[in-house]
């Protein structure tokens, strides 16, 4: 099991399979990096793979596909497969744009996936195109329709900005809710690489919009979710990812890898050990130390809302967020 020096269990690994995307959202990519990370330095599903068992046999029970834009990266159905028959227990689960999910969501499913969370900003075609930089929601709403329809879960990202979006946080909830899937409202995490005219709705705000229309309670935090949440008076539920907030962290069990091996132990922080070397070398035991390290070294929080008005450095699509 690993255990990190806050007492935390770390059983979530998240893998961001590639940086690059084909949506340049206003809260994480809204110009495309001066560089992309070369495709060489890119750890293969191979290697991946290697670094997925060392993960699972120390204690990894979920695991999540990143990006960048995780579909973009050839043949990921085949890692989930690989994912899948080493261990169909893990719950495997993959957070996507959604733009490409149309074709590929039958596959995905077959391959062993179980669990999607898909971003949905809007519903309108100009504001879709004003925060991803491109005329994307139908693909959008078509890759939805067609992941439900092969029976994966879905969960939706709403980021609701000020002047942007935040006038259809009830319509996304009512899309949301008639599909059968959970809204997570998230606030705008300020990064260096975003856009400088957000103005992210927080939660406290976001409460008392969704309050004019609906009467809902508190249920708190789920597991180790990093989402509060709450059931309106018919027993849906949507959640609000607050990480302005002190508790965000209190329950916090993932870590992150990147597409070039770089794990990372915090979000908000630029801190991370590679394992591509170890595990280009095939040695396992070095892997897992790194692991261990990480795991060591976790933040007990991150520094968003803190007293000097920090922003993070950490670049989201790196990371997956
Ligand atoms: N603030 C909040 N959420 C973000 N995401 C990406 N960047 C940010 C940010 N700066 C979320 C998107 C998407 C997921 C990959 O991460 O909503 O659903
Ligand atoms: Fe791409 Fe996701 Fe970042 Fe948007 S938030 S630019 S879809 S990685």
């Amino acid at each position: 099991m690993l255990i990190d020096s806050y007492e935390r269990v770390v059983d979530y690994l998240r893998i961001s399979v590639t940086e690059r995307c084909n949506f340049r959202c206003q809260y994480c990519m809204p110009e495309k990096p001066f560089s992309w990370v070369p495709k060489e330095n890119l750890l293969t599903f191979e290697e991946l793979f290697l670094f997925v068992k060392v993960a699972i046999d120390e204690g990894i029970k979920k695991i999540r596909i990143t990006g960048g834009e995780p579909l973009l990266r050839e043949d990921l159905d085949k890692f989930i497969k690989m994912i899948y028959d080493y261990a169909p227990d893990i719950d495997l689960a993959m957070t996507t744009n959604a733009y490409l999910l149309k074709s590929t969501a039958q596959k995905l499913r077959d391959a062993g996936l179980k669990r999607l969370n898909v971003s949905i900003d809007t519903l309108k075609p100009e504001v879709a195109l004003a925060i991803a930089g491109k005329d994307v929601l139908q693909n959008v709403l078509e890759g939805v329709n067609e992941a439900l329809a092969v029976g994966l879960k879905v969960k939706v990202n709403m980021v609701p900005m000020k002047n942007m979006n935040a006038d259809e946080i009830v319509d996304v909830l009512e899309y949301s809710k008639k599909r059968g899937m959970t809204i997570r409202f998230i606030e705008y995490m300020e990064n260096k690489y975003a856009s400088k005219e957000i103005s992210g709705l927080k939660s406290d705000e976001l409460l008392s919009m969704l309050r004019e229309h609906y009467e809902f309670v508190d249920e708190g935090y789920d597991g180790a979710s990093p989402s509060r949440y709450y059931k309106m008076s018919d027993g849906y539920r949507f959640g609000i990812i607050e990480p302005y907030g002190d508790d965000f962290c209190k329950q916090c069990n993932r870590i992150r890898l990147t597409a070039e091996g770089q794990l990372i132990p915090c979000l908000y922080f630029d801190e991370a050990l590679s394992i591509a070397k170890s595990i280009k070398e095939g040695d396992i035991v070095a892997a897992s130390e790194v692991l261990r390290e990480v795991v060591r070294t976790k933040p007990e929080k991150n520094r968003w809302g803190g007293e000097d008005g920090e922003v993070s450095t950490r670049a989201f699509y790196e990371t997956g967020g």
